[in-house]
């Protein structure tokens, strides 16, 4: 692998729980670009997310190694004049992130998550609303009518905006998680079906194929202002955008096809890859989480280059990213302590060549690391710590032995 190294942090439901200035403090004073160079001769895919969230309009974005945020502001706030500043503070960020050689990329989630969208306005809708903005996190029916064209005159304004801000060479449209139920009853959204030719498959419905029709209206936007488009892996149903860049989320499978069709991939599973999974079995002691079990040798087990691919095929896959969605995270320590020391395993996935892993040995090493990010003051998941129990039977002397250990 050759590029991305990729963290992302992304938030929906909360208020905010983070600053500006808690960025700024964890761009840490320990990342220097040297290292990073060093590290990975590209290290600067930094991942982030506009989403237009189904009950916020959600600015997510995490600058890499060690930075995270999550801002939002929902309707209220676009409505309200309030936005000047908020782009003036991400413009600082990603200013302060590129003299660091990070590239803050940002997500604008469409067709889909697009409820507070359509709460500020209607008619983008397939029933013309009214919508509210959610106060609940999940996956709304409500997403923009594909029949509608001005729904594409909507994205071709908001890929402009989000250009003007941010200088990315790639720019991520989501793709994930959109309901056709509205699509399959809207007049607009048939009548669009129809006139382009669109039929269904064993392998796609017919609103699958509208779905491509809507990312490949962004893509050919993007394109011709010079960017490139990162879709999540439900992007490949109903066929992929020509030049797209494939985010394999829901386990890997989306990946290796992608791979298979010769377009880059990067790989972020939510069996391995989702931070905001719970990193002990003893949920009882820990944060309230997502669900989920990704601890930290599962982390570092992963091997993100799948060996079903050809060689060919395996060059397709440019990185790894992990997600933290914060439905559950209220607070930035919080956030920490799901990052860290997770990120740690997360770069060593990425960098290293297989054959070269060794948890012990990483181990060893995160030891070291942790009294960075004590001295730092960071909080961080201390199970590494914890004492570990093995247990043997013994044939021979007829016992059972314990053996215990910590690292
Ligand atoms: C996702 O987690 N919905 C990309
Ligand atoms: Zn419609």
């Amino acid at each position: 692998m050759s590029t991305s190294l990729i963290a992302f942090i992304a938030g929906s439901e909360n208020a905010l729980p983070f600053t500006i200035a808690d960025v700024y403090s964890l761009v840490s004073p320990t990342f220097d670009a040297n290292s990073a160079t060093v590290i990975s001769s590209s290290i600067n895919l930094i991942f982030a997310c506009l989403h237009h969230g189904d009950n916020t309009l959600a600015i997510r974005f995490a600058l890499l190694p060690i930075t995270l945020c999550n801002l939002h502001f929902d309707s209220r706030v676009v409505k309200s004049n309030c936005i000047l500043p908020f782009l003036n503070e991400l413009r600082d960020v990603i200013d302060y992130a590129a003299k660091r050689h990070i590239t803050i990329i940002p997500e604008v989630d469409l067709p889909g998550h697009m409820q507070a969208a359509l709460a500020a306005y209607p008619y983008l809708g397939c029933t013309g609303g009214p919508y509210e903005v959610w106060r609940m996190w999940g996956v709304s029916e409500e997403v923009l009518c594909a029949g509608n064209d001005s729904v594409l005159t909507f994205i071709d304004d908001v890929l402009t905006e989000i250009m003007e801000i941010f200088p990315s060479e790639y720019i991520h449209v989501g793709g994930d998680e959109c309901p056709k139920v509205r699509w399959e009853k809207c007049p607009k959204c048939q009548a669009r079906i129809k006139a382009l030719g669109i039929k269904g498959d064993d392998r796609h419905t017919k609103e699958e194929y509208l779905q491509s029709f809507i990312i490949c209206h962004a893509e050919k936007f993007l394109n011709e202002h010079g960017r490139r488009m990162i879709g999540w892996d439900e992007t490949l149903e109903g066929g992929l955008a020509p030049n797209a860049t494939v985010m394999s989320w829901r386990g890997e499978g989306g990946g290796i096809e992608a791979a298979r069709q010769h377009h880059d991939v990067i790989m972020t599973p939510d069996t391995y890859l989702y931070f905001n999974h719970y990193q002990s079995k003893d949920t009882e002691e820990e944060p309230e989480a997502n669900g989920g079990y990704s601890p930290l040798a599962h982390v570092y087990g992963y091997e993100p280059i799948p060996s079903m691919l050809t060689s060919d095929e395996q060059k397709f896959i440019k990185g790894v990213q992990a997600n933290h969605w914060t439905e559950y995270i209220t607070t930035f320590p919080q956030l920490q302590y799901m990052a860290l020391p997770r990120w740690a395993a997360l770069c060593e996935i990425q960098w290293s060549q297989p054959e070269k892993k060794d948890y012990a040995d990483f181990l060893e090493r995160l030891l070291r690391l942790t009294r960075l990010y004590d001295a730092l003051g960071y909080n961080y998941a201390k199970h590494i710590f914890d004492v570990t129990a093995d247990y043997r039977v013994n044939t021979k002397n007829g016992t059972v032995d314990i053996f215990t250990g910590t690292i």
